[in-house]
């Protein structure tokens, strides 16, 4: 293997630049070229393409977003936008190509490999972690956190005006941040798209807290639940609580990566480089039971990736 591409596509996620920079260096250290590939498979069709060296990737590890720059590709889910990139392909001379991203990239790489029998290995780059075959993908270590550090200043806020609070959070149709940000942030509801709720009873358990000496409440929204602004308005109404809601938004996309994604990219993207050179044709890195390791990519894209009910139910214990 002498050329290889790589690119970071749909939403950025903290820890892409560690995964990065794995690839160009383990690259490197064996000889391989690397081609970046800039703006996602949009950049893959338009050739926005450039060689990458061992300077490319100097100062990165502790960056968010990701410095090949990332977009949601239209064109690459079509045929034809498929065809222009496998141009590319033969004219850039590359012999396999790291695909670091969400589901849709996952898949936009799959259809690739099966079109046009270019080797690709998948890393899991998404702050949702909502990647079947993965316990994590890189990214969501440091959104969680980030989201944990808006919970705490909102319950300093919360607690001296004795206030509900509802934040939003991230995570498109699922509630993985939701869970872990509202269960490390104390939450005293935590709202995901995969159970579903009546906000009557959210209300409920709210009162209960109250009659019993509670004089603020946090609750965790995942965005897939539904507006936080909206679940904010039927709580005030129904409870009379003087209710604030805080969406976090994009906020807990960026920022610097925690070690534990850094960790993670860097580990993913060695391996990548690793299964390409040994002859990898559609896989996907991950990890399970706590361990690297690699995964045919169609078993990766399968089913819906289930949330954990015990610490979900454990959340709700410890809330009370
Ligand atoms: O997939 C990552 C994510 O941040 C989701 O949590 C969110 O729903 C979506 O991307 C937002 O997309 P955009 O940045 O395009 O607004």
């Amino acid at each position: 293997m002498q050329r290889i591409g790589v690119l970071t596509s749909g939403g950025d996620a903290p820890g892409m630049n560690a995964a990065i920079r794995a690839v160009v260096r383990k690259a490197v250290y064996h000889g391989i070229e690397v081609i970046g590939i800039k703006r996602g498979f949009a950049g893959f069709i338009e050739a926005d393409m450039d060689p990458m060296h061992v300077g490319s990737v100097a100062d990165i590890i502790h960056r968010g977003g990701t410095v090949l720059r990332t977009a949601r590709s239209e064109e690459f889910t079509t045929r034809p936008g498929r065809a222009s990139a496998f141009e590319n392909v033969e004219r850039f001379r590359l012999q396999g190509l790291v695909v670091i991203g969400g589901e849709g990239s996952f898949e936009g790489a799959r259809m690739f490999h099966l079109e046009f029998g270019l080797p690709v290995v998948c890393i899991p780059g998404t702050i949702d972690n909502d990647i079947p075959g993965t316990e994590n993908a890189i990214g969501f270590d440091t959104a969680v956190n980030n989201a944990v550090e808006a919970i705490n200043k909102i319950r300093d806020t919360a607690t001296s005006h004795e206030r509900l609070f509802i934040v939003e959070v991230m995570g498109r149709n699922s509630g993985f941040i939701a869970l872990e940000a509202g269960l490390a942030g104390g939450a005293e509801s935590i709202l995901i798209p995969e159970l579903p709720f009546r906000v009557e009873d959210v209300c409920d358990r709210l009162m209960r807290g109250y009659r019993r000496g509670k004089l603020h409440s946090v609750i965790v929204v995942a965005e897939g639940a539904g507006s936080g602004i909206e679940i904010g308005r039927e709580i005030k109404k129904i409870t009379g609580f003087d209710t604030k809601v805080t969406v976090l938004g994009h906020l807990q996309r960026g920022g610097t990566p925690t070690a534990m994604d850094r960790v993670l990219g860097s580990r993913l993207g060695a391996l990548a480089v690793e299964l390409l050179m040994d002859g990898a044709k559609k896989l996907a890195v991950g990890v399970r039971h706590g361990r690297v390791g690699s995964w045919d990519l169609e078993e990766c894209l399968q089913g819906k990736k289930l949330i954990d009910l015990q610490t979900y139910e454990l959340a709700g214990i410890l809330s009370i």
